[in-house]
């Protein structure tokens, strides 16, 4: 039986079944670098501080380096009854260094340390996500220029109703990922915040620097309140909700995709190292990977609902199920992640059937709200305009015709100041070319995005995020 670093008060030995109930090492194995790059600024500062003399200082480092090196090189053995990765370190250190690693606590408990951990590992995990979705932005801007002239219906209600260029789509996933982007920095900030030396819940009585420690690990200001900062996970349940919207937004896009890859739709080839084989229909290429995406974002979602239910009705200050965030942010920030990395590809190697889709442009009607504009600027009031090609719709819909098909005398009839001039501003071109307004499909104004984002991406890919 290995001695509990907390048994001095005990007088039985932990029970096997709650040892496998209670442990977390099966999961919070994966802080050990932040574990120890945690513990060796706590020890700097101890040392610093007159704690530690600077040879145990020394030791320490020396010791938690070695224990490094043996977990990464997969020769430290975790067991049940260390409890959690925390327990793991120490041990390990005090068997390397003796008495000297018995000192490494001092001035701080597991409560403070995991919380600190926690705060280094969503810091780099939000700069990986974050560096992903620059990959994401940058395969959809990498093929706005190819795509410039490719003429899409733009949807509502899954029903035709306007034209709009390839890339205006394209941007619009690029605006979706900049606001997530966003939303990323903020959470940051609030999670780069020093948790270390609230020790269990009250501070402590011995003369610790925290301000040191922040320097040492970049945080960028120090918790102000012990009690409060022990049962914070405000920066937990923050990050899982921005990795939520980033699923929300992969899943929405999978969607179309896959829908515009049928052969109803027939927009879209996906390259054939995506998708993946039927083992009964040999003609099948399924797009298995965006069903997975927006899949997986079931996951994603109950994982936040989890957050949220279990920091519910916790009293302060820190409490054992605050260990059950771990799992759960793992969870959605490795699949996040594994998306975000295959949805690079796919948004790269996509093909779209140009031909198959000018085939079909004339069909639904997209330059009707075209059509009534030119009636608008004609002096007609909008909702007169709305009423005059709605009905000219309706005619062309019982023949199965295109608005351009009717005939001046048809325009006329229903209203008779029309003249030839109409044709001019009919079909699917030139409905996008009769575009303007600022941040519309308007050629022009799709071009000014596409060279803001090339700017953009250029740059964010250019200047690494400083802490
Ligand atoms: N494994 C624990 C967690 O994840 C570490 C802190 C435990 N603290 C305690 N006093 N039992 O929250």
């Amino acid at each position: 039986m290995a001695a509990k670093a907390w048994g001095g008060v005990f007088s039985e030995a932990t029970d096997r079944r709650v040892e496998q109930f209670t442990e977390s090492v099966s999961f919070d194995h994966r802080l050990y670098t932040q574990d120890i790059e945690g513990s060796i600024a706590h020890a700097r500062m101890l040392a610093e501080v007159g704690l530690l003399t600077a040879d145990e200082c020394r030791q320490i480092e020396q010791g938690l380096g070695d224990i490094r090196a043996e977990i990464e090189g997969k020769r430290f053995r975790f067991t049940v009854e260390l409890e959690d990765v925390h327990m793991h370190i120490e041990r390990a250190l005090i068997d390397r260094i003796g008495d000297v690693g018995r000192k490494l606590h001092t001035g701080r408990s597991r409560n403070d340390q995991v919380s600190t951990d926690m705060r280094l590992w969503v810091r780099e995990a939000i700069d990986r996500i974050d560096g992903r979705l620059v990959d994401v932005q940058a395969a959809f801007v990498g093929r706005c220029e190819s795509d410039i002239d490719c003429i899409l219906p733009g949807y509502t209600h899954l029903q035709r109703a306007q034209p709009v260029l390839a890339p205006h789509y394209w941007l619009a996933y690029c605006e979706k990922f900049q606001r997530d982007r966003q939303r990323l920095a903020d959470c940051r900030r609030r999670a780069n915040v020093l948790s270390l030396g609230a020790a269990a819940l009250a501070g402590t009585s011995l003369p610790i620097d925290r301000h040191h420690v922040a320097r040492q690990l970049h945080f960028e200001a120090v918790a102000a309140n012990s009690l409060d900062v022990s049962s914070d996970r405000d920066f937990v349940l923050e990050f899982a909700f921005v990795l939520t919207v980033i699923a929300e937004h992969l899943s929405t896009w999978a969607e179309e995709w896959i829908l515009w890859s049928t052969a109803e739709f027939n927009f879209l080839k996906l390259p054939q190292a995506f998708c993946t084989g039927s083992s009964i229909m040999p003609q099948k290429v399924n797009p298995d990977v965006l069903e997975l995406i927006r899949g997986k974002t079931a996951r994603v979602v109950g994982n936040l609902q989890a957050l949220l239910v279990l920091l519910k009705g916790l009293p302060l200050a820190y409490n054992r199920d605050l260990q059950e965030d771990k799992p759960r942010l793992f969870d959605s920030f490795d699949t996040v992640d594994a998306s975000l990395e295959l949805a690079a590809p796919l948004v790269a190697g996509a093909e779209l059937k140009r031909q198959a889709i000018a085939d079909r442009l004339d069909r639904g009607y997209l330059d009707a709200t075209t059509l009534m504009e030119y009636l608008i600027r004609r002096g007609v009031p909008q909702r007169t305009a709305h009423g005059i090609v709605g009905r000219l719709v309706r005619k062309a819909m019982d023949r199965d015709i295109r608005l351009s098909d009717l005939s001046l005398t048809e325009f006329q009839e229903e209203f008779p100041e029309f003249d030839v001039g109409v044709f001019a501003i009919l079909g699917v071109e030139k409905a996008i070319a009769a575009m303007q307004s600022y941040g519309s499909t308007a050629p022009a104004e799709v071009r000014k995005q596409v060279e803001c984002w090339k700017t953009r991406i250029a740059s964010d890919r250019d200047a690494p995020r400083a802490e």
